[in-house]
Protein backbone atom coordinates (compact mmCIF):
# COMPACT_ATOMS: atom_id res chain seq x y z
CA UNK A 1 0.00 0.00 0.00
CA UNK A 2 1.05 3.44 -0.66
CA UNK A 3 0.84 6.28 1.98
CA UNK A 4 1.40 9.59 1.64
CA UNK A 5 2.52 10.92 4.63
CA UNK A 6 2.00 15.22 5.06
CA UNK A 7 2.99 17.14 7.99
CA UNK A 8 2.65 20.67 8.27
CA UNK A 9 3.01 22.18 11.83
CA UNK A 10 6.10 24.87 11.60
CA UNK A 11 6.97 22.75 15.00
CA UNK A 12 9.52 20.12 14.41
CA UNK A 13 10.45 18.92 18.02
CA UNK A 14 7.15 19.30 20.18
CA UNK A 15 4.86 19.12 17.43
CA UNK A 16 1.88 16.72 18.16
CA UNK A 17 0.51 16.29 15.09
CA UNK A 18 3.89 15.56 13.67
CA UNK A 19 4.56 12.93 16.75
CA UNK A 20 0.73 11.58 15.87
CA UNK A 21 0.74 11.49 11.81
CA UNK A 22 3.65 9.14 12.57
CA UNK A 23 2.72 7.09 15.22
CA UNK A 24 -0.27 6.42 12.66
CA UNK A 25 1.75 5.55 10.53
CA UNK A 26 4.52 3.87 12.58
CA UNK A 27 1.09 1.55 13.13
CA UNK A 28 0.06 1.30 9.51
CA UNK A 29 3.18 0.19 8.67
CA UNK A 30 3.63 -2.70 11.40
CA UNK A 31 -0.22 -4.16 9.98
CA UNK A 32 0.66 -3.28 6.24
CA UNK A 33 3.22 -3.61 3.73
CA UNK A 34 3.85 -0.36 2.41
CA UNK A 35 5.64 2.42 0.89
CA UNK A 36 5.94 5.80 2.18
CA UNK A 37 6.32 9.37 0.32
CA UNK A 38 7.30 11.99 2.61
CA UNK A 39 5.61 15.80 2.20
CA UNK A 40 6.58 18.00 4.40
CA UNK A 41 4.69 21.33 3.90
CA UNK A 42 6.86 23.70 6.00
CA UNK A 43 10.32 22.21 4.56
CA UNK A 44 9.05 22.43 0.77
CA UNK A 45 5.92 24.93 0.77
CA UNK A 46 4.69 24.95 -2.21
CA UNK A 47 4.09 28.60 -3.73
CA UNK A 48 1.10 30.69 -3.84
CA UNK A 49 -0.76 30.32 -6.84
CA UNK A 50 -1.23 33.35 -9.07
CA UNK A 51 -2.75 35.04 -12.23
CA UNK A 52 -0.17 33.39 -14.22
CA UNK A 53 -0.87 30.20 -12.58
CA UNK A 54 -4.29 30.60 -13.29
CA UNK A 55 -3.63 31.94 -17.14
CA UNK A 56 -1.93 28.67 -17.55
CA UNK A 57 -4.48 26.40 -16.00
CA UNK A 58 -7.07 27.92 -18.64
CA UNK A 59 -4.61 27.86 -21.64
CA UNK A 60 -4.52 24.52 -23.96
CA UNK A 61 -2.06 22.01 -23.01
CA UNK A 62 -0.96 21.69 -26.26
CA UNK A 63 -0.93 25.31 -26.45
CA UNK A 64 1.35 26.07 -23.12
CA UNK A 65 4.50 28.17 -23.22
CA UNK A 66 7.63 26.68 -21.10
CA UNK A 67 7.01 29.73 -18.37
CA UNK A 68 3.55 28.38 -17.83
CA UNK A 69 4.55 24.47 -18.08
CA UNK A 70 6.88 25.41 -15.20
CA UNK A 71 4.30 27.53 -13.31
CA UNK A 72 2.34 24.39 -13.27
CA UNK A 73 5.15 21.86 -12.16
CA UNK A 74 4.05 21.92 -9.04
CA UNK A 75 0.32 21.52 -8.91
CA UNK A 76 1.02 18.47 -11.56
CA UNK A 77 3.67 16.87 -9.35
CA UNK A 78 1.69 16.94 -5.95
CA UNK A 79 -1.51 15.71 -7.95
CA UNK A 80 0.93 12.97 -9.47
CA UNK A 81 1.50 12.06 -5.54
CA UNK A 82 -1.52 11.84 -4.68
CA UNK A 83 -2.95 10.05 -7.50
CA UNK A 84 -0.51 7.64 -6.72
CA UNK A 85 -1.62 6.73 -2.88
CA UNK A 86 -3.59 4.98 -1.22
CA UNK A 87 -3.88 6.65 1.98
CA UNK A 88 -2.81 9.99 2.63
CA UNK A 89 -2.19 10.92 6.13
CA UNK A 90 -2.29 14.93 7.12
CA UNK A 91 -0.51 16.08 10.41
CA UNK A 92 -1.85 19.68 10.87
CA UNK A 93 -1.60 22.14 13.77
CA UNK A 94 -4.86 24.57 14.37
CA UNK A 95 -3.45 28.30 13.65
CA UNK A 96 -6.67 31.31 14.41
CA UNK A 97 -8.95 28.40 13.89
CA UNK A 98 -8.15 27.48 10.64
CA UNK A 99 -4.94 25.42 8.98
CA UNK A 100 -1.43 26.61 8.08
CA UNK A 101 -1.34 28.62 4.89
CA UNK A 102 1.71 26.50 3.63
CA UNK A 103 -1.12 23.41 3.38
CA UNK A 104 -3.74 25.79 2.15
CA UNK A 105 -1.35 26.50 -0.43
CA UNK A 106 -0.95 22.77 -0.98
CA UNK A 107 -4.61 22.89 -1.47
CA UNK A 108 -4.80 25.44 -3.71
CA UNK A 109 -2.66 23.28 -6.15
CA UNK A 110 -4.34 20.24 -5.94
CA UNK A 111 -8.23 21.66 -6.29
CA UNK A 112 -7.94 21.86 -9.85
CA UNK A 113 -10.87 21.69 -12.86
CA UNK A 114 -10.15 18.43 -15.26
CA UNK A 115 -7.46 16.99 -13.06
CA UNK A 116 -9.38 16.56 -9.34
CA UNK A 117 -12.82 17.34 -10.00
CA UNK A 118 -15.13 18.03 -12.74
CA UNK A 119 -18.16 19.86 -13.30
CA UNK A 120 -21.82 18.95 -15.31
CA UNK A 121 -25.40 19.56 -15.70
CA UNK A 122 -25.24 17.03 -12.65
CA UNK A 123 -23.25 19.43 -10.78
CA UNK A 124 -19.59 18.92 -9.61
CA UNK A 125 -17.93 15.64 -8.66
CA UNK A 126 -14.47 14.69 -7.46
CA UNK A 127 -11.99 12.60 -9.92
CA UNK A 128 -9.76 11.09 -6.57
CA UNK A 129 -11.69 8.14 -5.77
CA UNK A 130 -9.38 6.06 -4.69
CA UNK A 131 -7.73 7.76 -2.43
CA UNK A 132 -8.64 7.51 1.69
CA UNK A 133 -7.37 10.10 4.33
CA UNK A 134 -6.90 10.40 7.88
CA UNK A 135 -6.75 13.63 9.31
CA UNK A 136 -4.63 14.34 12.80
CA UNK A 137 -5.31 17.48 14.02
CA UNK A 138 -3.80 19.48 17.62
CA UNK A 139 -5.28 22.21 18.73
CA UNK A 140 -4.21 24.35 21.68
CA UNK A 141 -8.14 24.66 23.23
CA UNK A 142 -11.20 22.61 22.98
CA UNK A 143 -13.71 22.89 20.71
CA UNK A 144 -17.13 21.35 21.30
CA UNK A 145 -20.59 21.89 21.46
CA UNK A 146 -20.71 21.43 25.70
CA UNK A 147 -18.13 24.77 25.62
CA UNK A 148 -20.05 26.48 23.10
CA UNK A 149 -16.60 26.85 20.40
CA UNK A 150 -17.11 24.22 17.65
CA UNK A 151 -18.09 26.83 15.66
CA UNK A 152 -14.59 28.23 15.86
CA UNK A 153 -13.30 24.61 14.13
CA UNK A 154 -12.57 25.66 10.91
CA UNK A 155 -10.34 22.97 10.81
CA UNK A 156 -12.05 19.44 10.30
CA UNK A 157 -15.09 20.85 8.63
CA UNK A 158 -12.87 22.61 5.99
CA UNK A 159 -10.48 19.45 5.44
CA UNK A 160 -13.08 17.21 5.25
CA UNK A 161 -15.54 19.13 2.74
CA UNK A 162 -12.36 19.91 0.32
CA UNK A 163 -10.80 16.70 0.21
CA UNK A 164 -14.34 15.22 -0.03
CA UNK A 165 -15.20 17.90 -2.80
CA UNK A 166 -12.11 16.25 -4.95
CA UNK A 167 -13.35 12.89 -4.79
CA UNK A 168 -10.86 12.03 -1.53
CA UNK A 169 -12.80 9.42 0.83
CA UNK A 170 -11.91 10.93 4.30
CA UNK A 171 -11.91 8.17 6.89
CA UNK A 172 -11.39 9.94 10.39
CA UNK A 173 -10.39 12.85 11.54
CA UNK A 174 -8.50 12.85 14.49
CA UNK A 175 -8.14 15.46 16.96
CA UNK A 176 -5.73 16.04 19.98
CA UNK A 177 -7.40 18.59 22.24
CA UNK A 178 -6.44 20.68 24.27
CA UNK A 179 -2.75 20.68 23.35
CA UNK A 180 -1.34 23.97 25.26
CA UNK A 181 -4.35 26.02 26.86
CA UNK A 182 -5.53 23.64 29.64
CA UNK A 183 -1.72 22.67 30.91
CA UNK A 184 -0.04 19.08 30.71
CA UNK A 185 -2.10 16.98 32.07
CA UNK A 186 -4.88 17.90 29.63
CA UNK A 187 -2.13 17.50 26.97
CA UNK A 188 -1.06 14.42 27.68
CA UNK A 189 -4.83 12.90 28.54
CA UNK A 190 -5.88 14.40 25.08
CA UNK A 191 -2.42 12.54 22.94
CA UNK A 192 -3.48 9.78 24.66
CA UNK A 193 -7.09 9.47 23.62
CA UNK A 194 -5.85 10.37 19.93
CA UNK A 195 -3.58 7.48 20.49
CA UNK A 196 -6.39 4.75 20.94
CA UNK A 197 -8.06 6.62 18.33
CA UNK A 198 -5.43 5.80 15.87
CA UNK A 199 -4.72 2.54 16.89
CA UNK A 200 -9.09 1.18 16.60
CA UNK A 201 -8.59 3.10 13.43
CA UNK A 202 -5.63 1.56 11.73
CA UNK A 203 -7.16 -1.63 12.99
CA UNK A 204 -9.95 -0.92 10.99
CA UNK A 205 -8.04 -0.15 7.82
CA UNK A 206 -8.91 -2.05 4.66
CA UNK A 207 -6.79 -1.59 1.58
CA UNK A 208 -7.38 -3.17 -2.06
CA UNK A 209 -3.30 -3.82 -2.40
CA UNK A 210 -3.19 -4.52 1.27
CA UNK A 211 -0.76 -7.32 1.88
CA UNK A 212 -2.76 -8.24 5.43
C1 LIG B 1 0.41 30.73 15.14
C2 LIG B 1 -0.41 29.84 16.06
C3 LIG B 1 -1.77 30.00 16.10
C4 LIG B 1 -2.54 29.16 16.93
N1 LIG B 1 -3.89 29.31 16.95
C5 LIG B 1 -4.63 28.50 17.72
C6 LIG B 1 -6.05 28.60 17.72
O1 LIG B 1 -6.65 29.41 17.01
N2 LIG B 1 -6.74 27.76 18.51
C7 LIG B 1 -6.14 26.81 19.28
O2 LIG B 1 -6.84 26.06 19.96
N3 LIG B 1 -4.81 26.69 19.31
C8 LIG B 1 -4.04 27.50 18.54
N4 LIG B 1 -2.69 27.37 18.55
C9 LIG B 1 -2.08 26.29 19.35
C10 LIG B 1 -1.80 25.08 18.49
O3 LIG B 1 -2.95 24.65 17.79
C11 LIG B 1 -1.30 23.92 19.35
O4 LIG B 1 -0.13 24.31 20.03
C12 LIG B 1 -1.03 22.68 18.52
O5 LIG B 1 -0.59 21.64 19.36
C13 LIG B 1 0.01 22.96 17.45
O6 LIG B 1 0.28 21.79 16.72
P1 LIG B 1 1.70 21.08 16.82
O7 LIG B 1 1.83 20.64 18.24
O8 LIG B 1 1.62 19.95 15.87
O9 LIG B 1 2.74 22.10 16.45
C14 LIG B 1 -1.90 28.19 17.75
C15 LIG B 1 -0.51 28.06 17.69
C16 LIG B 1 0.23 28.86 16.86
C17 LIG B 1 1.73 28.69 16.82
Amino acid sequence: MRVLHIDSSMRKERSVSRMLSQFLVDRVSGAHEITIDRLDLTENPPPHITQGFQNALRTKESDRTAEQIELLAESSSLIKRIKNCELMVIGVPMYNFSIPSALKTFIDHIVIFGQTFTSDENGDSGLLSGVKAIVINSRGGKYTKEEGTAHFDFVVPYLTSILEYIGITVLTCIKAEPTQYYGPEAKEMAVEKAKKEIIHTVAHLRFKSAAS
